[in-house]
């Protein structure tokens, strides 16, 4: 195929005319569990607001250059009101450029689907941040139903077309063997697992293993961002199914079908986000932000996380704390902004996690202030576009300290929303992205010292390293772009042939 070329620099446009000129004729549905828009009742009102994480930020940008269809779950408060009959409404709001189809869930299988197998069993699994998963019955039994819905769904979508899938994510493992039961020969299905895969001594004691893996090899392509995380995954494979594994191809080929097993770290839209976050929206988001908080004349630490286990946010209010007392240079000369979207609350270890990061800002806080300066702010509110690359825009530095994760999006936002070359990135080497923007300054979270000497560094570096590091991420950022991990994996899924 000619136009499968390799494209050095991906760009929105070259990623349209692939799906122009390769995908016009077939359905190309995207499925996830979290949407990328809901609709909320405030004030009365209906609000329709962007979803927040990893996956929504990444797909929302190319579902809206090639006008698909997204599949996922209709959280919302407001959502029934606003669809059609079959769950479909054209997003976003204002400028509508692609159909979502929202599947129905009840709080019975949104509990034991998504706040029990997947986010208490799946999600602690494969983080290694030494929380234990909890495995129940109940819940797998509504993982599988759930996932049973979801395919429903894409089929009834499908009908008697060939449609070229695209799934997300740890929620929808048993997906894939779903639908190429029922359609097969009309679907071909890539999967992207966006978290982390487990070395084989923490997957094994998944009791459900072999089914998640029979669903997975029943993908043509399934991705993660690293090699590594690839690698766990065919060890897993190796030691728990009968299969052959092609190590050239690195595939999989089990009762016949074979997985193409794929590192492609995701990324995010470099050109758009360095755009606007200069555009005078976000200038004038920028100006109410700074009204909002005392950060005149302070050098501004940043902080944005969904309140997750994995993130280290406790490490990272305790290396604040270590700056302040080993550092007393800092007192009243810096500020912790740190801004938090409450997530998976209903889960106990969620729960207590908010109940830690209050009491550990309140005891910094406690230690440090003085009359006019309170060194952290703790702030949990969920931000628009524009206010999420306004805030970016305060920060001399940006600190992002998973304690494990995927690839870890904040960080590639915050580099490519400084189209000033200013600020500079303090990156947690158990990141994905840790492995790509090796020009921030790495920490180890669970190093406390490190960690604050970390941040140190980062706030004495000359203008002049800073700016050059500050480059050379951005650089590597405009190159892995969001078009380039879709434009690699989508040219890879157009190379399969439909069976009939
Ligand atoms: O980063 C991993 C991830 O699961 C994303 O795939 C997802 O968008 C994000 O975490 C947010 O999680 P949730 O959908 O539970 O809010």
């Amino acid at each position: 195929m000619s136009s499968l070329k390799e494209v050095t620099m991906w760009t929105k446009g070259d990623l349209q005319k692939l799906i122009k000129e390769k995908l016009s004729g077939y359905k190309f549905i995207v499925v996830s569990n979290r949407q990328p828009y809901v609709h909320v009742m405030k004030k009365g009102k209906i609000e329709c607001q962007r979803g927040a994480g990893g996956v929504i930020t990444a797909l929302d940008p190319i579902m809206q250059a090639c006008n698909g269809l997204w599949v996922a779950y209709g959280n919302g408060d407001a959502d029934r009101r606003v669809t059609d009959a079959e769950g479909k409404i054209m997003v976003p709001s204002e400028n509508p450029k692609y159909t979502l189809k929202r599947v129905w869930l009840t709080k019975e299988e949104e509990d034991g689907h998504y706040y029990g197998f997947s986010n208490e069993a799946l999600w602690p699994l494969c983080h290694m941040a030494f929380q234990r998963p909890v495995f129940k019955n109940s819940d797998w039994e509504y993982y599988v139903q759930v996932n049973k819905k979801f395919a429903e769904a894409v089929l009834k979508e499908v009908g008697k077309k060939k449609a070229f899938i695209w799934i997300q994510d740890y929620h929808l493992a048993l997906l894939p063997k779903i639908l190429k039961e029922a359609a097969g020969k009309r679907l071909i299905i890539a999967h992207f697992w966006h978290i982390p895969w487990p070395n084989f001594e923490t997957f094994r004691i998944c009791p459900q293993k072999h089914d998640i893996l029979e669903g997975l090899l029943s993908n043509d392509i399934l991705g993660f961002h690293i090699r590594h995380h690839r690698d766990n995954f065919i060890d897993a494979v190796d030691r728990e199914l009968e299969s052959k594994i092609d190590k050239e191809r690195f595939s999989v080929i089990r009762s016949g079908h074979e997985t193409l097993i794929r590192p492609h770290p995701i990324s995010v839209d470099f050109e758009g986000i360095s755009e606007t976050s200069h555009s005078p929206a976000v200038n004038a988001a920028v100006e109410i932000l700074r009204e909002e908080f005392p950060l005149k004349g302070k050098r501004v630490i940043l902080g944005l996380d969904r309140i997750d286990y994995t993130k280290g946010i406790p490490e990272r209010l305790l290396a604040v704390d270590r700056l302040l007392e080993k550092y007393p240079k800092f007192k009243e000369k810096i500020v912790f902004l740190q801004m938090g979207e409450i997530s998976r609350i209903h889960i106990g270890k969620y729960k207590a996690l908010n109940d830690e990061i209050n009491r550990v800002v309140e005891e910094i806080n406690w230690k440090h202030s003085t009359d006019d300066w309170d060194p952290v702010i703790m702030v949990r509110r969920h931000l628009s576009f524009h206010e999420l690359l306004a805030f970016y825009r305060l920060g001399d530095l940006c600190v992002v300290s998973s304690l494990h994760d995927g690839m870890n999006l904040v960080a590639k936002e915050f580099v490519s929303s400084r189209s000033d070359g200013e600020g500079m990135l303090v990156l947690s080497q158990f990141t994905g992205a840790a492995r790509e923007l090796t020009d921030a300054i790495l920490i180890n979270p669970y190093d406390r010292e490190q960690f604050c000497d970390g941040i140190f560094q980062a706030l004495n570096l000359s203008d002049d390293e800073r700016h050059k590091r500050m480059e050379k991420l951005r650089q590597i950022v405009q190159h892995n772009n969001i078009y380039r991990w879709a434009g690699k994996i989508l040219s890879e899924l157009l190379r399969f042939e439909f069976k009939e």
